[in-house]
């Protein structure tokens, strides 16, 4: 039986972005793996482009992937200032493995990454998973409304 890897990317994530880089550091088409993962099990990120997601991995801070062999099952990103706030983002596990814990590996890493561990505040965005964060300590907000300027 494979285990299954957590990577920390570099910030930037730029062997993922630009080699398609898995465990090991071994090319293995990373990029076009995140776009499926995305596409299948994240709702709000369908249709993202190759370009698009390279993109995004250059602006995100945090950047962790799970692997079973050469295959990528889980994705988390966070931005973050370093000292104030943070954010965390795409937060995804591949549905014939989840409720093992992985999504909770994917959280603690973004977490204790060193770019979020030291912020005052991490927030984060859900639709239909509030009771999974909370259950990582992460609370519902009362007092403060979530604002959306929409381009798309
Ligand atoms: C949300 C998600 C990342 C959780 O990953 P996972 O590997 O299944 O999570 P875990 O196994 O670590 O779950 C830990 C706990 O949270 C619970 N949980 C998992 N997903 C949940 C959800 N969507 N809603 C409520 N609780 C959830 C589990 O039942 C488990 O509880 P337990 O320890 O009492 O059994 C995964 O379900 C997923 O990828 N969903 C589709 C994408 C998505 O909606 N992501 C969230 C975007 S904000």
């Amino acid at each position: 039986m494979v285990a299954i890897r957590l990577i920390q990317h570099k910030k930037g994530a730029p062997g993922l972005r630009w080699l398609g880089l898995g465990p090991d550091l071994i090319p293995c088409r990373g990029l076009l793996k995140l776009k499926s993962l995305l596409e299948k099990h994240a709702f709000w990120a369908k249709g993202r482009t190759k370009k698009q997601l390279r993109r995004l991995l250059a602006g995100s801070s945090v950047v962790v992937s799970l692997w079973h062999g050469k295959r990528m099952v889980g994705f988390g990103r966070a931005t973050s200032d370093g000292i104030y706030r943070a954010v965390l983002w795409d937060i995804v596990v591949a549905d014939d493995l989840q409720g093992q814990g992985l999504g909770s590996k994917v959280v603690e890493a973004l977490l204790k990454a060193r770019e979020v561990s030291g912020v005052e505040r991490v927030y984060l965005m859900t639709s239909n998973s509030a009771s999974f964060y909370n259950q990582l300590g992460f609370r519902n907000v009362g007092h403060q409304q979530l604002l959306l300027f929409d381009r798309i």
